[in-house]
């Protein structure tokens, strides 16, 4: 794998040597560079795909202007268009891909199995250069995942990434600085809370629920990340082209991470309270806590 590497003075990824999706022995440093923010990646791991599920991999299957295929945890399916025996495929080969996701967190991570909460598993057949976007939804900016209309008090998001390109075309990443670096950098940027815009926007429907200081400041960062084409560019990063095969892991509320390019990926997302890592002190919120000097929900 090729890394591109421009000043960085720290590592931000983690490789594990692993073919296995159920790993052996976990090592209590995976834990603690999850934690710390660092993206673990495994070069290859197996995913076969029958001779159906190859015809599966078209932009035709997604329906137009949907993002995500998205299979929920009651076997119902989002955003795919096809012949019921595609469909029924395409259900297949994504429950497929988060059995793995979930054998592969579980077998590292074992404290986090009685607390993780399962999101929908998502399938993205399209190219991410094609995507047409504003700066703020715009994923080839480096960020922080916080999302504007799902406050979630600092539960933790944990995502399991594969690709699955069927013709060589790598999955390119970039990872960024770690997360202390873009508060201290960003934090006294951010305007202040208000309550009284997070009832209204919640009245308005804006929200899903009320928006925390917690959710504020991390949108906050996210915003300020994507809205700086200078920190875009001169921040300290890598680039990574993963390959078709490899799966990568990180916490995205805190890894600092942008998707350049690719097409054919799998993704799984695990939410995890704070208070059930292995050091809840390295969490975003707790992090937070500490740089604001205040309690944060
Ligand atoms: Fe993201």
């Amino acid at each position: 794998m090729l890394f591109i590497v421009k000043k960085i003075p720290y590592k931000q990824l983690i490789k594990i040597e692993s073919k296995s999706w159920l790993l052996q022995k976990p090592k209590p440093k995976w834990a603690k560079d999850i934690e710390d923010g660092k993206v673990i990646y495994f070069e290859s791991l197996q995913f076969k795909l029958s001779k159906h599920e190859k015809k599966l991999f078209s932009p035709t299957i997604i329906e137009p202007h949907t993002r995500n295929i998205s299979l929920n945890s009651n076997g119902s399916i989002k955003g795919a268009i096809g012949t019921e025996e595609d469909i029924k495929a395409l259900k297949a080969m994504i429950e497929r891909f988060r059995n793995h996701a979930k054998n592969l967190i579980y077998s590292a991570f074992p404290e986090y199995k009685p607390y993780l909460k399962l999101a929908p598993t998502s399938f993205r057949p399209l190219d991410v250069v094609s995507r047409n976007t504003s700066w703020r939804a715009d994923d080839k900016r480096l960020h922080v995942d916080a999302f504007p209309s799902r406050p979630n008090y600092g539960e933790r998001i944990l995502r399991v990434f594969i690709n699955l390109n069927p013709h060589g075309v790598p999955r390119v990443w970039r990872i960024g600085e770690p997360f202390e670096n873009i508060v201290e950098r960003y934090i006294e940027k951010i305007k202040p809370y208000s309550y009284i815009y997070a009832k209204l926007i919640n009245l308005l429907g804006i929200t899903k629920a009320l928006r925390s200081e917690y959710d504020h400041i991390m949108l906050g960062l996210h915003d300020a990340m994507k809205s700086d084409m200078q920190y875009q560019k001169k921040s300290p990063q890598i680039t990574i082209p993963f390959k078709p095969g490899a799966v990568w892991i990180c916490f995205s509320d805190q890894a600092s991470h942008a998707a350049m390019s690719g097409q054919y990926m799998m993704e799984q997302t695990f939410h995890l309270p704070v208070a059930k890592q292995y050091n809840p002190k390295k969490s975003p919120l707790e992090i937070l806590q500490v740089k604001t000097n205040k309690k944060l929900t």
